[in-house]
C-alpha cells in the first residue's frame, strides 16, 4: 500500500544561463518581453545544468522525502534521458515500476534558458509524455491512500477515469492541473473535480478557470469554493499564497530568501502542501512546510535539488500564517 502515488510528466530538463542573453520590452510578446540573443553568433554559456522534471516526478520527491510510500506513473522513451529520469527516481526510493517506456517517441526534453537575473524562458518537447493514457495507468494495481493528479497533458478521459476510479476505490485526491487541463473550462471540469480533497492553482490559473479577474481574490474563492468540496489554494508566486478549507481563510507570504531560479516552485509547493496535510492534517503547518519546501527550491537551479528532507526544514524561517 502507497501512501501517495503521483501521476503525470517526467521531463529531462538543462538549465543555460548565459550571461549574454538579454531581457527586452517586445510588444509582439505575450509577455511584453523577450530573451534575446545575438542573430548568427556563438554565445558563451556560463552555467549549465542537467537534471530531471516534470509535475510526477518533482511532486513524487518531495512526497519521497518526507518518508511517505510513494509512486510514480508516467511515460518516457526509451532512451538516456528516459533511464536518467528512472535512476534519480529510484535513488530517492520512489516505486517507478508504474513508469513505462515508449519508443515511438523521445522522452519530454526542456532546455531552460535563463538570464543573469533569474528570469527565464523555457522550451519545452512533450515527447513521449504527451501520449499518456489510460492504457498506460494500471489501476487494479494502484493499491493507495492518496493519488496526486499533475498535469495530463489536457486528457480529458484520462483526466475523468482517474478520478473516478479513484473516488470509487476511496482514494483521496489532490491536483496542481496544468493549463492544457484548466483550458477545458469550470463548466467540463467543475463536476469532475467536485469531490477532490485538494486543488492547488496559481492566481492566473484560478483567474482564469473562474473567469473572474485576476484582483477579485474573495470571488474566486467563493466560485471555486462552490466547485469542489476539499481545501482549495491559490497560489501568488512571490506574494505567497491564500488557501480555503471552507472554514477559514489563511493567508501567507514568502521568507525573505535568496532567489536563483524559480522552476519547481508550483511543483514544491503543492507536493509540500499535501505532504504535510497527508502526516499533520493541520492546514497552517501544511502551508509553513509548502512555503519552505517551494523556498528552498527557488535558491537553487531545477526543480528538485532544493527539495526539503524529512525533518530538515533547514535553515527556513515559519511563515506566519493568517487566519481569517
Ligand atoms: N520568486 C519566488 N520567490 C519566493 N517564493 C516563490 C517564488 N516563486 C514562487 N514561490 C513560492 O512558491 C509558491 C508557488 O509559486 P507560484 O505561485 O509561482 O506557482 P506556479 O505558478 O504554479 O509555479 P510553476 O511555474 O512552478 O508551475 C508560492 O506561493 C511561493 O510560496
Ligand atoms: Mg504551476
Amino acid at each position: 500500500m502507497y501512501d501517495i502515488i503521483s501521476i503525470g510528466s517526467a521531463t529531462r530538463d538543462v538549465f543555460i544561463q548565459a550571461d549574454a542573453v538579454k531581457v527586452k520590452a517586445d510588444a509582439d510578446s505575450k509577455t511584453g518581453q523577450a530573451l534575446c540573443l545575438n542573430l548568427g553568433s556563438k554565445i558563451k554559456i556560463d552555467k549549465i545544468v542537467f537534471t530531471t522534471g516534470g509535475g510526477a516526478t518533482n511532486t513524487a520527491t518531495t512526497f519521497a522525502r518526507q518518508g511517505l510510500k510513494s509512486a510514480c506513473i508516467s511515460l518516457v522513451g526509451d532512451d538516456p534521458e528516459g533511464r536518467e529520469i528512472i535512476r534519480t527516481l529510484e535513488q530517492e526510493g520512489i516505486d517507478v515500476s508504474f513508469i513505462k517506456k515508449h519508443a515511438d517517441d523521445v522522452t519530454a526534453y526542456s532546455v531552460v534558458l535563463v538570464d543573469k537575473g533569474g528570469e527565464r524562458t523555457i522550451l519545452s518537447y512533450k515527447g513521449e509524455g504527451e501520449h499518456l493514457g489510460q492504457v498506460d495507468i494500471p489501476f487494479d494495481r494502484l493499491a493507495t491512500e492518496w493519488l496526486f493528479i499533475s498535469s495530463l497533458g489536457g486528457n480529458l478521459d484520462l483526466l475523468k477515469e482517474t478520478i473516478s476510479w479513484a473516488k470509487a476505490n476511496e482514494i483521496k485526491i489532490a491536483t496542481n492541473p496544468g493549463g492544457t487541463e484548466l483550458a477545458h473550462g469550470a463548466e467540463t471540469l467543475g463536476p469532475i473535480y467536485g469531490e477532490i480533497d485538494i486543488l492547488v492553482m496559481n492566481q492566473e490559473e484560478a483567474a482564469d478557470l473562474t473567469g473572474i479577474s485576476f484582483d477579485s481574490e474573495q470571488a474566486i474563492f467563493e466560485a471555486l469554493d462552490k466547485m469542489i468540496t476539499g481545501v482549495v489554494v491559490m497560489t501568488k508566486g512571490p506574494k505567497g499564497v491564500v488557501v480555503s478549507d471552507k472554514k477559514s481563510i489563511y493567508r501567507a507570504g514568502v521568507p525573505d530568501s535568496p532567489r536563483v531560479e524559480r522552476t519547481g516552485a508550483g511543483d514544491a509547493w503543492s507536493a509540500g502542501f499535501v505532504s504535510e496535510f497527508i502526516l499533520r492534517q493541520d492546514i497552517e503547518k501544511a502551508i509553513q512546510f509548502a512555503t519552505a519546501n517551494a523556498s528552498s527550491v527557488v535558491t537553487q537551479f531545477g526543480a528538485k535539488a532544493g527539495i526539503l528532507r524529512k525533518d530538515d526544514w533547514g535553515p527556513w524561517p515559519l511563515v506566519e500564517v493568517l487566519k481569517e
